[in-house]
């Protein structure tokens, strides 16, 4: 394959999305030669040399690499292309050690670089100017994490100076849920099929959930974390950039213009979230945490419902939640169909006993899809139990030829191909939707840890219930597998 050579500068190398994905990620590119002409640029504010930059990197591969065998393996070889400058040393060290990585490379050959900034909101500029004064925008693409921005005002100001320094299209807006397999397979499901389609809409549809409750606590991030929430954490990216998949019209193609249009469209019609249909919970003991305010009002948890004001979906609820230290991590788009109009079944048949009939994609690593509905009990009388038809991804062939949703968008960015990133109109949209919600949020409510979040959130979704925790398990159909 020929391949550009590549430098990826990553500030913010020795943070948690480094340690627990990005390191481990380079190294599987590059080992399965996605990547192979690549050299990598770390800095921190970390006091490191190269050499321990290297120790520090091992440690992360050997800790997190999702690839049991890909820790050890190869690892000599890739430490020859790994860099390390302190993040203080300023701009002229910088370009330094970028020059000392792309030593050999002439003319055309020069790298292309990709500045992957994964750093808090307010670091971001700080860092963009950096880049700036040390002459390494130039042939270059810069990676944003999110959040973008902390509302509609820093999003603008930060895009306004963003754009001075870089043009859009050198801007890559990463979101990793939408480089997830399973996210990527609501759009195959959805338009690649003719079965499903037909019905996905309001007169077929009752609600929708989005659910991403995870076991998680905050460990080395509570400093990050409580400038941040559940809502800017989780929501306002990671959630509503699903529910764009769920909820847009069929792109003209599979282009990156044509599917942003989309998903932009459905921002446009989302209506503000308004502060009464928003539970905020925050965990017992999360203001003990270092780094949290004793009185912190911080969320760790976020239950909302929101409407897509649209010919396709107006008056059907998208009910959201997220939070930390919950019972289960979990991460499903639940579509709940319209119960059918009269029943003939009698009320302890078990007809409707477990809600209605559902669609629900498992955004999990196994990438499950299932399909339940109410069918017949064996036997005799009319008893009715709620059945489902499941695939995982591990049944696919091409299964060992997954991507990580981190290692799948580097990828992408290093190719310059936008399609599953964000746009500046798309993010600025949502914040603008967000500003009532952030303008007056309704009070934090302790919720126990393990448990499913405040009691408020059963009112939120009055008549209907939460689909978690699910009336059964998933078939385990290999386990151990993933
Ligand atoms: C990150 C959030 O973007 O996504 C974390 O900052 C969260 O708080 C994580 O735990 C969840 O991602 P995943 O891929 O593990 O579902």
């Amino acid at each position: 394959m020929s391949e550009r050579p590549t430098t990826i500068v990553l500030f913010g190398a020795t943070g948690d999305l480094a340690r627990r994905k990005l390191l481990p990620g380079l190294l599987h590119l590059w080992r399965s030669g996605l990547l192979n002409d690549v050299r990598i640029v770390g800095t921190s504010l970390e006091d490191h040399t190269r050499e321990s930059f290297i120790e520090f990197a091992k440690k992360a591969v050997d800790e997190f690499a999702s690839r049991k065998d890909e820790a050890s393996n190869g690892f000599d070889q890739f430490v020859d292309r790994l860099y390390f400058v302190r993040s203080d040393a300023g701009p002229d060290a910088l370009k330094a050690v970028v020059a000392e990585a792309e030593e050999g490379y002439e003319g055309d050959e020069r790298p292309r670089r990709l500045h992957y900034l994964s750093v808090p909101p307010k670091a971001a500029l700080s860092v963009i100017k950096e880049i700036q004064q040390a002459g390494l925008a130039e042939r270059s693409r810069v990676v944003m994490e999110k959040p973008f921005g902390v509302d509609l005002a820093t999003a603008v100001e930060l895009n306004r100076e963003l754009h001075e320094v870089f043009a859009e299209e050198q801007i890559f807006r990463i979101d990793h849920f939408l480089g997830k397999e399973a996210a990527l397979n609501i759009l195959a499901f959805r338009f690649a099929n003719g079965l499903f389609e037909p019905i996905w809409h309001r007169n077929f549809i009752d609600h929708i959930q989005i659910d991403v409750p995870e076991t998680l606590g905050l460990e080395t991030r509570a400093n990050f974390y409580e400038a941040t929430g559940a809502y800017r954490d989780m929501v306002v990216t990671h959630l509503f950039q699903v529910l764009a998949f769920t909820a847009m019209e069929p792109p003209t193609s599979l282009e990156s213009q044509a599917i942003t249009e989309e998903k932009n469209k459905v921002f446009r019609s989302m209506m503000p979230i308004q502060p009464e249909n928003v539970v905020r919970g925050q965990f017992h003991g999360y203001r003990d945490l270092e780094g949290v305010a004793p009185e912190s009002e911080t969320e760790t948890f976020i239950a909302l419902k929101c409407y897509i004001d649209n010919w396709r979906w107006a008056g059907v609820p998208f009910y959201l939640r997220t939070g930390k230290r919950m019972a289960e991590g979990k991460r499903i788009i639940s579509i709940a169909f319209k119960e059918p109009p009269k029943s003939m079944f009698p009320s302890g048949s078990g007809v409707s006993q477990h809600g209605p009939d559902h669609l629900t994609f498992d955004l999990a690593d196994k990438s499950r899809m299932s399909l339940s509905f109410y069918g017949k009990r064996p036997g005799t009388g009319f008893r009715l139990d709620k059945l489902s038809m499941q695939f995982e991804m591990q049944e696919s062939q091409s299964r060992t030829a997954a991507l990580e949703a981190y290692e799948r968008l580097i990828y992408d960015a290093v190719r310059g191909d936008h399609t599953l990133f964000t746009t500046s109109d798309g993010i600025e949209r949502l914040w603008e939707v967000s500003q009532p919600l952030l303008d007056n949020a309704p009070p934090v409510r302790p919720y126990a840890q393990g448990s499913w979040g405040p009691n408020q959130i059963h009112q939120l979704v009055a008549p209907t219930a939460w689909r978690l925790p699910f009336e059964r398990q998933w078939r385990d159909l290999e386990p151990d597998k993933g």
